[in-house]
């Protein structure tokens, strides 16, 4: 029986999901139906209190087929078929729920609304393909009430993009590549909760570029029909790589997983030079966050910075909490801000570092730092144009009504 309050309640779920960022890098597929990898990976869930997707999705009988907005835009819900395979997908898991209780409403057969939002702007270049497939799945898996743990709906964002699978769980997240041909094996699992290490922080530096970049999705392949070096790496260097960072994090060894970190990235942008043609993501600006970072690591000492970049040139740095300071301070004065921009826009310090933004980068507490600042240098004013400081996030997050993107009609607010 169909009760009155199904009518009433809207059929709906909000949801938001973090962004991840891989420390151990996945790059080829085995299957690019599947979206299965030639390799294991892993990655650090960042927190959604900076950086997030936010989505509803809303199903309604008098609906007439599916419809899509993001950020605002209306999208072809056809045009994409891996969008198409993530919905599908939850529809067949959503048919199992209806076929073993009857009195379920038939969600599977109605029309979808999905309306997703980004709370960083798309033009500060950051992937989204995660974030949103991870928040369209875990959104469908609360509507559809679906039974499946995290790790099973790891299988479904996977189809939406790789990296969006490591994107369902918080902490630390391998991807495990898994070896069947149906990719029923290949799905993500947590490493480490984010409790485990809460003095890990990252700064996700984003970078000015004119240029478009290859899409990972026709990068990787490319890699993998051309490069000797990639061959390598997927047989020998990851394996051991994804069972020495596993360890890393395990231990709270700083030193190892940011050497490791900063190590993997490397690969894999050595991985794209090596692709025929060949593909550059970083920058003159990426590399000199690079340089600066070791000359960080000389000058304090010891490794307490690390790098990774993804397939564009903005930059994430790990680093603990204790040591953000002189680091923001030497980043800041090194690469000033945009002429535009205020302080506090720039770098908005959610964690108080400092006691008022004028006071970031005026002073460097660090004598060693400071003479490093002054060896570098300034970059051009706005060669970074924002630097956001993070932590390790949790997983998605099932969010009330009162925060849906869409209104009674099932339309964008
Ligand atoms: C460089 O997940 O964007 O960020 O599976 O084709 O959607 P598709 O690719 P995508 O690739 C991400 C590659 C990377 C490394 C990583 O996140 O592990």
């Amino acid at each position: 029986h169909q009760s009155s309050a199904d009518k009433v309640l809207p059929h709906e779920a909000t949801v938001s999901a973090p962004v991840n960022i891989a420390v151990i890098k996945y790059w080829g597929k085995r299957d690019a139906g599947l979206i299965l990898p030639t390799n294991s990976s892993l990655s650090v869930t960042l927190s959604q209190d900076h950086l997030c997707t936010r989505t509803t999705v809303c199903a309604a009988a008098e609906f007439g087929g599916d419809r899509l907005w993001l950020n605002g835009v209306e999208e072809d819900v056809t045009a994409s078929a891996r969008l198409c395979n993530v919905i599908s997908t939850a529809r067949k898991l959503r048919a199992a729920v209806e076929q073993a209780d009857s009195a379920a409403p038939r969600l599977s057969t109605w029309g979808l609304h999905v309306c997703s939002e980004n709370n960083f702007p798309t033009a500060a270049g950051l992937a989204s393909s995660a974030s949103g497939y991870a928040a369209l799945v875990s959104a469908l898996g609360t509507l559809f009430k679906l039974p499946q743990s995290a790790a099973e709906l790891s299988r479904v964002a996977r189809v939406g993009s790789g990296s969006a699978c490591r994107s369902i769980l918080g902490g630390f997240v391998a991807w495990q590549a898994g070896v069947e041909g149906d990719g029923s094996d290949s799905l993500a699992e947590q490493v480490a909760a984010r409790a485990h290490w809460p003095q890990l922080q990252a700064l996700v530096l984003v970078v000015s570029d004119r240029k478009k970049t290859v899409s990972s999705t026709a990068g990787m392949q490319t890699t993998v029909a051309t490069s000797p070096l990639f061959a390598e790496r997927v047989r020998n260097v990851v394996p051991r790589r994804m069972a020495v960072m596993r360890a890393a994090i395990a231990a709270r060894d700083f030193a190892a997983f940011a050497t490791l970190t900063m190590q993997d990235s490397n690969q894999f942008h050595a991985v794209c030079q090596d692709t025929f043609p060949p593909i550059a993501y970083m920058n003159d600006t990426s590399h000199a966050i690079t340089n600066l970072v070791h000359a960080f690591n000389t000058a304090v000492g010891r490794v307490a910075a690390a790098y990774t970049y993804d397939a564009g040139p903005n930059a994430v740095i790990f680093a603990l909490h204790d040591d953000m300071r002189t680091l923001v301070q030497l980043l800041t004065r090194c690469f000033p801000r945009p002429d535009s921009m205020p302080a506090a826009a720039f770098y908005e310090d959610p964690f108080a570092v400092f006691a008022s933004p004028d006071l970031v980068g005026r002073d460097i507490d660090d004598p060693a730092v400071a003479a490093l600042a002054k060896s570098i240098g300034t970059f051009t004013a706005g060669s970074v144009r924002r630097i956001i400081h993070t932590e390790v996030g949790d997983g998605p997050r099932v969010l009330p009504l009162s925060e849906s993107l869409l209104n009674h009609a099932g339309m964008p607010k």
